[in-house]
């Protein structure tokens, strides 16, 4: 049993320390966080995904707030890390924190899995679990790369491992901000990333050296989901069902139909809302009938809900990093125990 310890319980924090207490093979023994948070009295409370989980102030001076807010604080991160009973460290916390983080795991010799925010440069792997999962056995440290680059890495792995990419574009249509960001709202603007590429190439690159990707961005008033809208120039020349019959076998590629209601993000995250706990969709859905082919070019569309889709990636994170597990055997185990299909 792997011991792991999620720090900084926000949007991403959650959801991590919920998913590892799913799995047979972990134990979730503690939670860390700085403030008092709505969110972590929530999913303390008794009826609560992580009810009973002992909680650590994630810095010493931190102890006093959350007890002066009625949590029960079972102690301090840095000393809990000095009992040696920690395997992992999952760090979900803002970007930036994570860098000053990565000292104290360094000198407790702890291992930690960081998040997408965190610059690339953090960790000697950026990690999507199909396009590089054994590039992680035995590190210290890697960075599970962000919501956005774990739609492509999935979908792009699997189209060029099996028919070869020449040339991929993504346009990305991103969500403003969470549900739960008020403050970055209202808006009424779409706000262009004016860098070319943006960021999310590069950082598909990190997991798949070589692709030639160009990604271009911009920001819209929705909360959500991210939209991606992909054309790819592919090796050789593929029908649409070609690429269908793949994207139908790739784990955490879900094809959804327009035609059967599924017409929007709004209308795809309600079908979630009716069967799963915060309506989490760590599946990338492609509509369908977006998937076009022309000779060698091939188009498609597909939605990230950006809270929940590095869920299984770092849950596969930890136990390539620990050698728990073989690739297919990972992806397959953690994508049971979150019912992922
Ligand atoms: N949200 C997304 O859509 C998304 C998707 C993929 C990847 N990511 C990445 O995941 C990481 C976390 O993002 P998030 O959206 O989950 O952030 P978040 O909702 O703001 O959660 C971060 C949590 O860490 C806490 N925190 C702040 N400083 C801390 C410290 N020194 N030690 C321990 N905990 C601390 C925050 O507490 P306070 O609330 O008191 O500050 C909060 O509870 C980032 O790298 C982000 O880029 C986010």
């Amino acid at each position: 049993m792997a011991n792991i310890v999620v720090n900084g319980v926000g949007t991403v924090g959650k959801r991590v320390a919920h998913a590892v207490r799913k799995q047979d093979d972990m134990n979730l023994i503690g939670i860390a966080d700085v403030s008092p948070s709505p969110v972590l009295r929530t999913v303390l409370e008794e009826d609560a995904p992580l009810y009973g989980t002992p909680l650590y102030a994630s810095v010493p001076e931190k102890i006093e707030e959350l007890e002066n807010e009625g949590f029960y604080v079972e102690g301090n991160l840095p000393e809990f890390l000095d009992m040696g009973e920690v395997d992992v460290v999952v760090d979900c916390t803002p970007s930036g924190v994570d860098e000053k983080n990565k000292g104290m795991y360094q000198e407790k010799d702890v291992k930690a899995v960081f998040q997408g925010g965190a610059s690339a440069s953090i960790a000697p792997v950026s990690f999507n679990a199909l396009a590089n999962y054994d590039e992680a056995t035995g590190k210290d440290f890697v960075r599970v790369v962000s919501c956005n680059t774990t739609s492509l890495s999935r979908t792009l792995w699997s189209l060029d491992s099996s028919f070869g990419i020449e040339k991929a574009i993504g346009n990305l249509v991103r969500r403003g901000g969470d549900p739960v960001q008020d403050s970055r709202g209202p808006i009424n603007s779409i706000v262009p990333v004016t860098e070319i590429p943006s960021h999310h190439g590069p950082d598909v690159q990190e997991v798949m050296p070589g692709l030639d990707i160009t990604t271009l961005a911009v920001k819209v008033p929705t909360t959500l989901s991210h939209l991606h809208m992909v054309n790819v120039d592919l090796s050789k020349e593929v029908s649409r069902e070609d690429v269908l019959k793949i994207f139908k076998k790739t784990p955490r590629v879900k094809l959804l139909r327009a035609e059967e209601g599924y017409s929007s993000t709004a209308k795809v995250i309600e079908k979630f809302r009716d069967k799963r706990l915060r309506y989490d969709m760590p599946e990338v859905v492609v509509w369908e009938e977006t998937v076009e082919t022309e000779g060698k070019r091939l188009y498609w569309i597909h939605q990230v809900h950006q809270e929940s889709i590095v869920v299984p990636e770092n849950i596969d994170a930890i136990r390539s990093m620990l050698g728990m597990s073989k690739r297919s055997e990972s992806i397959e185990k953690t994508d049971k125990n979150l019912g992922i299909r």
